[in-house]
Order: structure tokens, then C-alpha cells, then sequence
């Protein structure tokens, strides 16, 4: 590992909008079912960017609607390190860093404690065994479901065709995975966008926020959908 990252990695456990928990499940985690009391100490709707990156959602939704508490959620310490330090550099309190792996997400998040949630251009793992890593898999779909508030929503930015299909796919019960049952009936697909830039729809503002990845597959000239989903 480069000292550069090592010193990144010490860096973080200083830094006052990062919670590290690395690879472990994590019981009795303090603010499971008190981000709003004993963390953010206000009750402004709960904001996730899952598989987060440098969380470039999290900031740039910060930016439009300062009055919510925005968590990246993220496994990779330098892209959080990143993430983190633009959020200080912008002075946006309300955006904070969550380093675990989103299988653990139940330990953090307590049931129905999150008002939204947003997945832009996670890993489409094209492997057929490796649907169940897939992050709009039924396992993920599952504990989405248990930290979500009615009327909660998911929106899901995407580059890729397979994952974009088996998405739709997934939420229509075509799709399924044994170990890790999910009952999809609690979604409701409110949108479905194959190339959000040339569909000649409104853009939301918030669909404007591009990521790193974005970047990258827009100078490829590739296609970005989107689809939105509602707990019921
Ligand atoms: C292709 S990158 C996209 C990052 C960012 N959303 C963007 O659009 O620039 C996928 C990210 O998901 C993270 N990731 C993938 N699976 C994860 C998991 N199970 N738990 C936490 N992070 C995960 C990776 O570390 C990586 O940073």
C-alpha cells in the first residue's frame, strides 16, 4: 500500500464527518436508531449515498437542500478521504461518512430511519455469479426495504444495459435470488429513464449532480438511465 494511502487511512480516524467501521458486522452501534437525536441532534430526513465513492451525491444534493443529513456509505478509505474533505472545504455539516459495506447496512440504520436513498453507478458485477453483489440485487433490495421509511424512495443512477434490465427486472419479481429472498410488492417503479440526457424530459436538479464515474462513462459516450422506486 503507498504511504500516501496509509497516511490517508490515519488521516480518517481524525476526521470529525467519518465513522469507520471497516469490514465488521458491527453490533451496538451508538446511533442505530438515533442519528437524528444523538448524532445530527435534529430531525431533518435521512439522506443515503450507498457505494458512495467520493460522495459527489451527498455533496452536491448538500448543496441544493442543506436542510437534510446526507451519509455516504462506502467501504474504500481513500475515496471517502477525498469525500470528506470536500464536505469540510464547503463547510456542509450536514454531509457525513459511513465507512462499512452496505451488507452491514441493518446495523447501522435501524428500521424505517431513512427517508431516501440514492446508488449512482455501483459495480455492475456482469459475472451471472455474482448477481447477489449486484447493489438492486434482491439481497440488497431486502435491507433497502427494512431501513426505509413509507414513501421512502430509491433512485438509482446507471451506465450499464444488464444492470440496468435486470434492475427493472428485479423489481418486477422476474429476478430472484433463493438465499436472499425479498418481497419487491413493497416498491412501487415511479420512473424508468433509459438516457436521461436526450429524452427530452425535464432534469430534476438533482439529476444534474454528475460523479466521477458519470464522467468517465459520459466521455464514453454512454447512455445514463435512471429509475426511481417508492416503499409503499
Ligand atoms: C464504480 S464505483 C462508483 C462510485 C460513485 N458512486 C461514483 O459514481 O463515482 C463503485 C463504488 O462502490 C463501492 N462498493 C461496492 N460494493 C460495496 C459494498 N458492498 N459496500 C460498500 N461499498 C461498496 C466501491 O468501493 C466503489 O467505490
Amino acid at each position: 500500500m503507498s504511504k500516501n494511502k496509509l497516511q490517508q487511512f490515519a488521516d480518517l480516524d481524525t476526521f470529525k464527518n467519518v465513522l469507520q467501521y471497516g469490514l465488521l458486522q458491527k453490533t451496538n452501534f451508538p446511533y442505530k436508531g438515533k442519528w437524528a437525536s444523538a448524532y445530527f441532534k435534529n430531525e431533518n430526513p435521512i439522506v443515503l449515498e450507498l457505494a458512495c465513492g467520493k460522495g459527489e451525491y451527498a455533496i452536491g444534493l448538500a448543496e441544493i437542500n442543506p436542510n437534510r443529513n446526507y451519509i455516504g456509505v462506502e467501504i474504500k478509505g481513500n475515496r471517502i478521504w477525498t469525500g470528506s474533505k470536500n464536505a469540510t472545504n464547503k463547510g456542509l455539516q450536514e454531509v457525513v461518512f459511513l465507512r462499512t459495506e452496505i451488507e452491514w447496512l441493518t446495523d447501522f440504520f435501524a428500521d424505517e430511519e431513512v427517508s431516501k436513498i440514492w446508488i449512482t453507478f455501483c459495480d455492475p458485477y456482469l459475472s451471472i455469479t455474482k448477481k447477489h453483489k449486484r447493489l438492486t440485487s434482491p439481497r440488497f433490495l431486502n435491507l433497502y426495504q427494512q431501513v426505509l421509511k413509507k414513501g421512502g424512495t430509491i433512485n438509482v443512477k446507471i451506465d450499464d444495459e444488464t444492470l440496468y434490465q435486470y434492475t427493472l427486472d428485479v423489481l418486477a419479481g422476474k429476478e430472484t435470488i433463493e438465499k436472499y429472498p425479498c418481497d419487491v410488492s413493497v416498491f412501487e417503479l415511479l420512473e424508468n429513464r433509459n438516457d436521461i440526457y436526450n429524452d427530452g424530459k425535464p432534469l430534476p436538479e438533482a439529476l444534474h449532480i454528475k460523479t466521477y464515474y458519470e464522467k468517465k462513462h459520459l466521455e464514453k459516450g454512454k447512455k445514463i438511465k435512471y429509475i426511481l422506486f417508492e416503499k409503499r
